[in-house]
């Protein structure tokens, strides 16, 4: 799906790809901003009937292939190295908005992810090439995605990053971003967003929108 066509889309369908720590907190923050959301584990609906109902109430626990044809939106919420198992044909033409990261202690080694020239998301992008990739999310942990939500204005609003190199694509998870409840910060390519990857200066880190744009700028500079 183009930049273009996306921009289009009033309020997509989310579709979130994990029903572990951080999934069903993406999906809750997300119905209770007025999305549509689908939840999927790697098999049986049922299986994460439970949880989805506690967690994420509102969120429909689908078989993954359903959940996606479904949504203009697909989260990847999913621990890295699980990533190898997602067919790329299930998520084809579909905005995949990337929040997962590489941690070796947890993923163990993963050789697609140990070229230091590329950026987690690029690695992933690469992989699904038929899918426009956007990376957020990752740098804030869930109990905080939940907690620290804010309306406009507020002067507690944490700002979060965005990087992709689909301007439409972007736009349309800033604006998801936004309406969840933090300031969405633009970054300028996917591969830009190696600076919001465990290590770089804002990961898990509060802060709002000013401070977060001095402290990605300092570093790429
Ligand atoms: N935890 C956080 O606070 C946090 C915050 C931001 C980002 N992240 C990132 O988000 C990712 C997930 O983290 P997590 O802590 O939520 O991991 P987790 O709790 O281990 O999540 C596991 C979930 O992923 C599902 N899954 C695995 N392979 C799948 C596939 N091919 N299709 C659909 N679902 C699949 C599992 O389903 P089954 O049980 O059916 O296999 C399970 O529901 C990681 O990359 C992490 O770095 C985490």
């Amino acid at each position: 799906m183009t930049g273009g066509r996306l921009s289009l889309v009033q309020s997509p369908r989310i579709a979130v790809l994990g029903a572990g720590h951080v999934g069903p907190v993406i999906a809750r923050v997300a119905i209770e901003a007025g999305y549509q959301v689908s939840i999927a584990a790697s098999g049986d609906p049922d299986k994460i009937a439970l949880i989805s109902q506690v967690l994420a109430p509102g969120a429909e626990p689908r078989w993954a292939a359903d959940a996606v044809a479904d949504a203009e939106i697909v989260v990847l919420a999913i621990p890295l190295h699980k990533f190898a198992t997602l067919d790329p044909a299930l998520v084809a033409d579909k905005l995949v908005v990337d929040t997962m990261n590489y941690w070796p202690p947890v993923d163990g080694v993963q050789e697609m992810f140990e070229d230091s020239r590329y950026g987690s998301s690029q690695i992933v992008a690469h992989r699904l090439a038929r899918s426009t990739v956007v990376k957020t999310l990752n740098h804030i942990g869930y109990h905080e995605l939940d907690d620290e939500r804010r309306p406009v204005g507020s002067p507690q609003r944490r700002a979060l990053g965005i990087a992709g190199d689909d301007p439409g694509a972007v736009d349309l998870v800033a604006e998801v971003i936004e309406r969840i409840g933090y300031d969405a910060v633009r970054l300028e390519s996917l591969g830009a967003g190696s600076l919001l990857e465990p290590g770089g200066p804002v990961f898990g880190a509060f802060l709002r929108r000013t401070q977060f744009e001095r402290a990605v700028r300092a570093e790429a500079a």
